[in-house]
C-alpha cells in the first residue's frame, strides 16, 4: 500500500497522512464514525480479529503520553496488527546520539506500515510527513499545534450523545492558548453549521489573535469569556482542560493560572442541565472535582475513553486500506 501524498481526505483515507483536522469534511468524518461501531464489538469480543494481520504500526512519542500511546497500541493489537513502540526516543534511541527527525522517520518506515508521532514542536508531525515517502504518519500531537484523533474521538463522542454535530452550544475551558486538544475541536466543529462555541480561559490563556481570526473565518462561533457566570445555561457540552505546564518558561505564571477554573458539584448545579456532557481529553490535574465523576453527564472516564481506542482503531483501519 503506497502512501498518497494528496493531502485532503476526500473520502479515501488509504495511505493518507492524517495531521490535521483541515483535511476532512464532514462526509469523511461520517465514513469514519459509519465504522466506529463495529470496532467496539470487535474490542468487546473476546475473539480476535485479523483485520491488521501483518501490519506493523510505529508509535513513536518525543512527550509523554498515556491514552494516546495506549489507544494506539491496544487499537492495533485489537485488530491483530503489531506494534514498534517507542517512547522517550530521546533517552532510548539513537536520537540521544544526535539523529535527525528526518532519519528517524526513513529508518523506522523501513519497518512499518504506519508511524504514530507525538512531539513537543508544532509542525513536527508534517515535517515527519515530508521526510517519510513511503508509509502515511498520524499525528498524535504536534506541540501547541494540533491532535486530530483527539477530535476525532471528542467529535464522535458529542455525536453518540446528540445525533449530530451541528447547531451545537459547547463551552471549551481552561488553556485555549497552548491547548492543542481544543485546536482541532474547534476545527472539527467548525465543519458543520451553527455551532457556537464559549471559549472560558485566563486572560493570558486565550487563542492568540492569529488563531483567533483563523478559526473564526471557518464559520464557527467563538465567545471568549473569562468569568464562569457568564456560561450559558444551554450548553450541549462542556469541554475542560489542563493549564499546560509543559508549555509554561515561567512556572510563577502557571501556579498563578492553573485551576482558575474547576468543575465542583455547585458550578455543576448552577450551569449545568440535563442534557449535558462533560468531557476531557485528560490527565486532569485538579480541574474536575471527584465527586463529579459518578455523575452520568461525566463521559471523561467512560466513554470518551472508550471512543478513543474505537476511533484509532477504525482509523488505522481505513489508512492501512483494510477498510
Ligand atoms: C492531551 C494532549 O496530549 O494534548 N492528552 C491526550 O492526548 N488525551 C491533553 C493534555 O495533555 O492536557
Amino acid at each position: 500500500m503506497a502512501k498518497i501524498s494528496d493531502t485532503a481526505i476526500n473520502g479515501h483515507f488509504t495511505g493518507k497522512d492524517i495531521l490535521s483536522l483541515d483535511q476532512f469534511s464532514p462526509s469523511d468524518i461520517q465514513l469514519l464514525f459509519k465504522h466506529v461501531s463495529d470496532m467496539a464489538k470487535i474490542a468487546k469480543n473476546a475473539k480476535a480479529s485479523d483485520l491488521l494481520k501483518g501490519n506493523i504500526v510505529t508509535l513513536i512519542f518525543y512527550e509523554p503520553s498515556s491514552r494516546t500511546f495506549g489507544s494506539f497500541s491496544a487499537s492495533v493489537k485489537q485488530l491483530g496488527g503489531q506494534t514498534v513502540e517507542i517512547q522517550n526516543p530521546q533517552s532510548f534511541s539513537s536520537v540521544s546520539k544526535g539523529e535527525t527527525l528526518e532519519d528517524t522517520m526513513r529508518v523506522f518506515e523501513a519497518y512499518c506500515d504506519a508511524i504514530v508521532i507525538r512531539h513537543p514542536v508544532q509542525g513536527t508531525a508534517e515535517k515527519a510527513a515530508a521526510a517519510c515517502t513511503a508509509v502515511p504518519i498520524i499525528n498524535a500531537g504536534d506541540g501547541v499545534g494540533e491532535h486530530p484523533t483527539q477530535a476525532l474521538l471528542d467529535l464522535y463522542t458529542i455525536y453518540e450523545k446528540h445525533g449530530r454535530l451541528d447547531n451545537l452550544t459547547g463551552l471549551a475551558a481552561g488553556d485555549i492558548l497552548n491547548g492543542r486538544t481544543v485546536h482541532s475541536l474547534i476545527k472539527g466543529l467548525s465543519l458543520y453549521e451553527g455551532n457556537t462555541l464559549y471559549l472560558l480561559s485566563p486572560e493570558q490563556l486565550r487563542l492568540s489573535k492569529t488563531d483567533y481570526d483563523k478559526f473564526s473565518k471557518k464559520g464557527i462561533k467563538l465567545i471568549e469569556i473569562s468569568n464562569e457566570n457568564e456560561i450559558p445555561k444551554d450548553c450541549d457540552f462542556w469541554y475542560w482542560t489542563r493549564v499546560q505546564k509543559e508549555r509554561f518558561t515561567d512556572m510563577q505564571e502557571y501556579e498563578s493560572v492553573k485551576n482558575k477554573f474547576i468543575i465542583t458539584p455547585k458550578l455543576l448545579a448552577e450551569y449545568g442541565n440535563e442534557n449535558l456532557i462533560i468531557m476531557h481529553p485528560l490527565p486532569r490535574v485538579g480541574e474536575i472535582e471527584t465527586t463529579i465523576d459518578d455523575d452520568d453527564r461525566a463521559v471523561y472516564l467512560k466513554s470518551q475513553i472508550r471512543n478513543g481506542m474505537y476511533v484509532r482503531m477504525a482509523l488505522v483501519a481505513l489508512v492501512l486500506g483494510r477498510l
